[in-house]
């Protein structure tokens, strides 16, 4: 497998992520969740008995939520070592197709009626050729729906992540372990200060963050903490990216006022 020089560390970073946060399990691999991801374009039920594909799957979760939602056949990107925690995942693995290669690399089937690659896209510093392989896979009138976080919205937090990061992005994974506990109690003060004061993400944090279990939201910290590389979009860039990508009727949405839910649809 060719992994883009600048995507490659990024990929071993996820590979051991989720080889340590391994389950789907509770809130964060829910149904529920998923309707909130898709919304307000789209409703679980509309990909029933669909073809589609996810675009960099990690543990699964998503791959799931597709096949919970009533998908036909689910076929599932990821090109980390995660593929071996996705693989055990699946809940019905005859419905699904798993390809340890990287986006870019997804065959050109030209049948599929959707695509999904949540908080994806701005892990890989050129995501084109993604774009451009989506495009090819999807039948025309085909959709794909992409989740990326924002810019706008997110001042206050990307002030204290970006500086933070340079240093985490560096840690080895076992001190990146011990440095998530450190940044875990902090997360629950402020999740409690979200409920009684209108502070900054506060509409995320009751929403999403608040609803997951104390190991997924270590997993989220990680998560955040642990890419060589992550892009904040602002919404002219996380539209050009379908636009460019010769998708049309192209719609977004600021999910949560922190991030960007943008689906568009291949011409017919
Ligand atoms: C934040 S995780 C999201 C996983 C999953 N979509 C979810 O929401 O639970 C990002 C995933 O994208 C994968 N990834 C990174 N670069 C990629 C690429 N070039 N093509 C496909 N997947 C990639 C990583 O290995 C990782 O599993």
């Amino acid at each position: 497998m060719n992994f883009s020089p600048n995507n490659d560390k990024t990929i071993k970073d996820f590979g051991e992520q989720w080889l340590r946060y391994n389950d789907t399990e509770g809130y964060f691999g829910s149904l529920e969740l998923f309707s909130d991801i898709l919304s307000p374009f789209l409703k679980p039920d509309e990909i029933k008995d669909c073809r589609v594909a996810e675009i960099g799957s990690g543990s699964g979760r998503i791959v799931n939520m597709l096949l919970e939602a009533g998908a036909k056949h689910v076929i599932a990107v990821e090109p980390s070592e995660a593929i071996k925690v996705l693989n055990r995942n699946i809940r019905k693995p005859e419905k699904v197709t798993c390809l340890k290669i990287t986006g870019d690399q997804l065959p050109a089937y030209g049948n599929l009626d959707y695509i999904f690659s949540i908080g994806v896209l701005h892990h890989i510093p050129d995501p084109a050729p993604v774009v451009e392989a989506a495009f090819k896979a999807l039948r025309p009138g085909g959709h794909f729906l992409i989740w990326l976080y924002g810019k706008e919205g997110n001042g206050l937090y990307l002030a204290f992540i970006i500086p933070l990061r340079l240093l985490t992005k560096r840690l080895p994974h076992f001190m990146l372990a011990s440095f998530v506990e450190i940044m875990y109690w902090p997360l629950i003060l402020y999740i409690n200060l979200c409920h009684r004061y209108p502070l900054p993400l506060r509409e995320y944090v009751l929403s999403v963050l608040g609803k997951m279990s104390p190991e997924k939201r270590r997993l989220i910290i990680h998560d955040q903490l642990n890419p060589s590389y992550a892009k904040y979009y602002t919404q002219l860039e996380a539209k050009k990216l379908l636009s460019d990508g010769k998708f049309v009727n192209i719609r977004i949405h600021h999910r949560h006022g922190y991030s960007w839910t943008v689906i568009g649809t291949k011409p017919s």
